[in-house]
């Protein structure tokens, strides 16, 4: 029945089909990746914006109703917590983790000595190298067309490079929605697709309606853009009033929107004031002229939580893939994976019976490099 979506991703994570729902700060928490794991897909929890004091009660939320510790977490070496997210996924045997810049070989061979595979997500064919070499079980790649910190190559390009770089499985993400797009990526050698945006764009996701809405809103993917107005990092976005106006600020204007924002995540999370005037010395230091940028970096959670905790969509970012323009509805997370499935299997079966109407035009079988 499911012959083209068993694959290395299916085995290796134990999901029905090859179908990853990314790690996305404040939208991630148990109860989506509770549906994503329901509906037969894998899901991440999005470590590194659940409050420390939260994040065993949300792993052991999964794994209670799922019945299994079939999922993974995502998390950041720089995180303050970061030590606690590796000892949690160990702990509880967490199929997975995932992460950007990625722990070192010590802590790699902590999670494989425990089972837990080890997922990167990159954003260019030398990362991708760098991260076998340091024991990546899986990989990630996200071409620049996807949500949140992204690289700038597409898709398109970045998929093909790795694959036939790296023989562990790769998985592709940024820009996917459809099952048009699995059977693209299966045909290709993949292992299967990864979505953060479709995902945000559920019915079971937490981010509030009328931030939702801005995002059904887009109808054009160059509405969806990369700023480095943030962090300094290229970070894809629906374009709003907030970052209008920061790219518009000068160094002093966007110094006091930085200050603005590390005030407000003081007042929520009780960071002390020695903690807060230690962040902006050590910034100060470090390059004073990127000052307003390491604050704005610190503060991101708060430019998050205004648009996707408190609904608030002028007011915060709205990091987003491309494809937010390509999708109309909400859907609950079972009617897009099973949806996703089903049209990859009729586009891969119609490939197949094209191939053997035109067998001289057969190319070599699917997964083979030609
Ligand atoms: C709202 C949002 C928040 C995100 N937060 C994170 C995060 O905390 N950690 C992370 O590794 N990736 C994060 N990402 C990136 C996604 O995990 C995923 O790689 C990306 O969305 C894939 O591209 P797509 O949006 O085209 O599906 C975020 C993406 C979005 C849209």
């Amino acid at each position: 029945m499911n012959r083209w979506l068993d694959t290395p991703l299916t085995e290796a994570l134990g999901c029905r089909y090859p179908i990853v729902q990314t790690a996305m700060g404040w939208v991630a928490d148990a109860n989506l990746v509770i549906a994503t794991t329901e509906a037969g897909g894998f899901g991440f929890l999005a470590g590194a914006t659940i409050a420390a004091d939260e994040l065993e009660g949300e792993i052991r939320k999964v794994i209670d109703t799922t019945g299994g510790s079939n999922f993974g977490l995502n998390f950041h070496m720089f995180q303050d917590n970061a030590a606690q997210c590796v000892d949690l996924a160990i702990q509880y045997r967490l199929r997975a983790v995932s992460y950007g810049r990625g722990p070192d070989k010590k802590t790699i061979a902590r999670f494989k000595a425990a089972k837990v595979l080890c997922i990167p997500t990159v954003g260019a064919l030398k990362h991708a190298l760098k991260a076998v070499e340091l024991g990546a079980d899986l990989i990630t790649i996200q071409g620049g067309e996807g949500g949140g910190h992204t690289g700038g190559v597409p898709s398109s390009i970045l998929l093909p490079q790795v694959l036939a770089a790296v023989k562990v499985p790769v998985i592709a993400a940024g820009g996917y929605a459809t099952g048009r797009g699995l059977a693209s990526v299966l045909a290709a050698g993949g292992a299967g697709i990864a979505m953060g945006t479709r995902f945000l764009m559920t019915r079971e996701s937490p981010t509030p309606a009328a931030t939702l809405e801005r995002y059904l809103k887009v109808s054009d993917p160059q509405q969806v853009r990369v700023t480095t107005a943030v962090d300094g990092m290229r970070h894809r976005m629906i374009e709003n009033r907030f970052i209008n106006h920061l790219e518009k600020s000068g160094p002093f204007g966007r110094l006091r929107i930085a200050l603005g924002s590390a005030w407000q995540w003081k007042q929520q999370t009780g960071m002390s004031l020695g903690h807060m005037a230690s962040v902006f010395i050590r910034a100060l230091r470090e390059d004073p002229s990127q000052l307003s940028q390491v604050m704005m970096a610190a503060n991101q959670p708060v430019l998050l939580q205004r648009s996707m905790v408190d609904g608030a969509p002028d007011e915060g970012i709205l990091p987003s893939g491309q494809v937010a323009a390509a999708i109309g509805e909400l859907l609950s997370c079972r009617e897009v994976i099973e949806g996703i499935a089903s049209e990859a299997q009729q586009c891969l079966d119609a490939l197949l019976a094209r191939s053997q109407t035109h067998p001289s035009t057969h190319p070599a079988s699917i997964g083979e490099p030609l």
